[in-house]
């Protein structure tokens, strides 16, 4: 019988389209999979470009101390000990080689005086460490791997959303979704399934990512039957831009830091200094004329002249600590924080920053080489994601994989600037190579998908049978409250349940959401299929919340503001159970060997001198 819907057949399928996804794609195609790649938007659109500051990587260009164990080190104090060990130590060792080869393939890297790729400094980062493209890394990392993988032959599927993965014997074998523009159905056989979906950033009100980012790998992932961990760290990037309206939770890169930006209160206050964690303080500037020496060093394009500016502390802290000023009636005009870079010549910002000169200049009417930016928090990125095996990115369910930002592990509690970027290109090649070995053994499958595919046809269209339900966007509006107000930055006991409490009121109605029209060119449509996946991560992160009586990276709980050790050795694992909700249960963390654990003491001890 000939497939009721067009039908594509494939060894290794990629959903999704950025880093990770490309990534994946290629190094599978490579191994000679027939390779398919999914993605939502156009190719080329990808989150990933909005990591505009840089690629961290050992690379040792500009502090020839910096190496692999240092990075281990960084990436593990930053995530508070929660990451993947082995996620962190393949990150740290792997990831010069995928900046080099990204170079082979024809990244144009800023240089240093001698010609070698130029690093620059970001928060948490021990080194000047991250390998960067002015402040338009992310694009250019992007433009890379896409001339690469479109070169090599990959087939590439635009404005396609997946809306189930199909299943056999309890191992995926494919994918359904449709075609954005004409709302037609298309079918994917596949003998192996990668999972690049980003994050879940527009569960939030305020964020720097854009329509795409509905947490659709997470939700295929959930439903699937995998495991997501960690979903309680969701981090918000300490600057977005809070004017105008339109542009609000727009990223300001953390490279403006990077190169010298300086925040202050609306008193005019360095408010930084005050929030440095005591556990650290010491890698820190201790005053004003130590931070300038640092910022010389910048200027200078040369190796750090003593201890890192306030600013440059973790993201979850300065994400805080902008947010506690302007509670407490110090914010600017708009409800930020002052960012500014205007104190140095403006040649070199606008060198240095070009994307953000334009930025601003044009969306704000603001010359930041003159005056200061205002900046606030805007949800960033997700922490937490669908678990995998570190080496091979295999999930929980056979024959489906993950990498990038869906996949959890490597980032722990917070993840640092510049380490999303060499995330996507470690593990998408191994996701890649994961996937492009494990089609190597994998059959067909046994029996007909027609019932599961019928099934994932009526789900989708039944929105459109409706008349008592209510329309998508007010829906995903009431969505975004709750998760802004009840599990955002700060969170406490009561505005968890709350929040859980409203969200289960908002189950019933998003399950009868109404849409109009067909299913040619309606974006309400697309937004009342991807309320599902939102529900699906709102709920994990507001449960795992709840779950984790503590403060630890970006989660914070004004009543449990301190660490709890037994929370240090656990993971939150979210499952779907038997009959269809939500089990959240502590797993153990996998231990650190000896052998790095006597690499990460031995960096620790090694703090920064403080100069005369
Ligand atoms: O601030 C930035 O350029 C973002 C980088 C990142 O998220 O890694």
């Amino acid at each position: 019988m000939p497939d009721k819907y067009e039908t594509h057949d494939c060894d290794v399928l990629v959903i999704g389209a950025g880093g990770a996804g490309l990534r994946a794609a290629i190094e599978s195609s490579a191994m000679g999979a027939k390779t398919a790649l999914v993605c939502k938007s156009l190719l080329g659109k990808a989150h990933t470009v909005m990591a505009e500051g840089g690629i961290a990587a050992a690379l040792a260009n500009v502090d020839e101390e910096d190496d692999w164990r240092v990075h281990f080190h960084d990436t593990m104090a930053g995530g508070k000990m929660l990451n993947n060990w082995r996620m962190a130590e393949l990150h740290a060792k792997e990831a010069p080689e995928r900046v080099l080869e990204l170079e082979r393939w024809g990244a144009v890297f800023d240089r240093t005086r001698d010609g070698r790729i130029l690093q620059r400094a970001f928060g948490g980062h021990r080194h000047k460490r991250l390998s960067h493209v002015g402040d338009r890394t992310g694009l250019e990392m992007i433009r890379t791997l896409q001339d690469k993988g479109v070169h090599q032959g990959i087939d590439v599927y635009m404005e396609c959303t997946i809306t189930r993965l199909l299943m056999d014997g309890g191992r995926v074998v494919g994918a359904f979704g449709y075609w954005r523009e004409s709302g037609r159905f298309v079918v994917f056989r596949s003998k192996a399934t990668v999972l690049a979906t980003g994050g879940f950033g527009k569960a939030y009100p305020v964020t720097s990512n854009s329509w795409e980012y509905t947490g659709d790998g997470h939700g295929l992932a959930y439903r699937a039957g995998a495991e997501l961990i960690d979903m309680e760290f969701v981090q918000f990037h300490p600057t977005g831009m809070v004017w105008p309206p339109g542009v609000k939770g727009l990223l300001v890169t953390e490279a403006v830091r990077g190169e010298g930006g300086i925040l202050r209160n609306s008193k005019g206050e360095r408010f930084m200094f005050k929030y440095l964690p005591e556990a650290n303080r010491k890698d820190f500037a201790a005053d004003e004329a130590e931070a300038t020496r640092w910022v010389e060093s910048v200027l200078a394009d040369s190796k750090p002249d003593g201890r890192r500016p306030p600013e440059l502390s973790t993201r979850d802290n300065v994400a805080r600590a902008i947010y506690t000023e302007v509670k407490e009636g110090r914010g600017s005009p708009h409800g930020g924080a002052f960012l500014d870079i205007s104190y140095q010549p403006a040649d070199r910002v606008k060198k240095k920053l070009p994307s953000m000169y334009h930025q601003f200049l044009e969306l704000a009417d603001v010359d930041i080489t003159k005056v200061p930016m205002e900046v606030g928090p805007t949800c960033h990125y997700a922490m937490g994601g669908v678990r995998v095996d570190a080496d091979t990115c295999v999930t929980t369910v056979p024959g489906l994989f993950a990498a990038g930002e869906v996949a959890g592990g490597m980032h722990g509690s917070n993840r640092l600037g510049g380490n999303s970027l060499s995330d996507l290109i470690v593990f998408g090649c191994r996701a890649g190579r994961g996937a492009a070995e494990s089609a190597k053994t994998a059959s067909r499958p046994t029996g007909s998908l027609d019932r599961q595919i019928d099934e994932a046809a009526a789900e989708v269209n039944a929105p459109f049978g409706r008349t008592t339900g209510e329309h998508p966007y007010a829906l995903h509006s009431e969505l975004q409250e709750i998760m802004g107000s009840c599990v955002g930055i700060f969170r406490t006991e009561s505005d968890l349940k709350e929040g859980i409490r409203r969200l289960e009121a908002l189950g019933p109605k998003v399950r009868n959401v109404r849409v109009e029209g067909s299913r040619m060119y309606n974006p309400g449509w697309h937004l009342a299929l991807d309320l599902g996946n939102l529900m699906v991560i709102s709920e994990a992160i507001a449960r795992s919340a709840l779950a984790r009586p503590e403060s630890r990276g970006a989660h914070s709980r004004l009543d449990h503001p301190n660490y709890d050790p037994h929370f240090a050795t656990v993971n939150n694992c979210v499952k779907q159970n038997d009959t269809g909700g939500m089990t959240v249960r502590e797993t153990p963390l996998p231990k650190m060997s000896d052998e790095l654990r006597k690499v990460y003491d031995e960096v620790e001890a090694m703090s920064l001198p403080a100069k005369a």
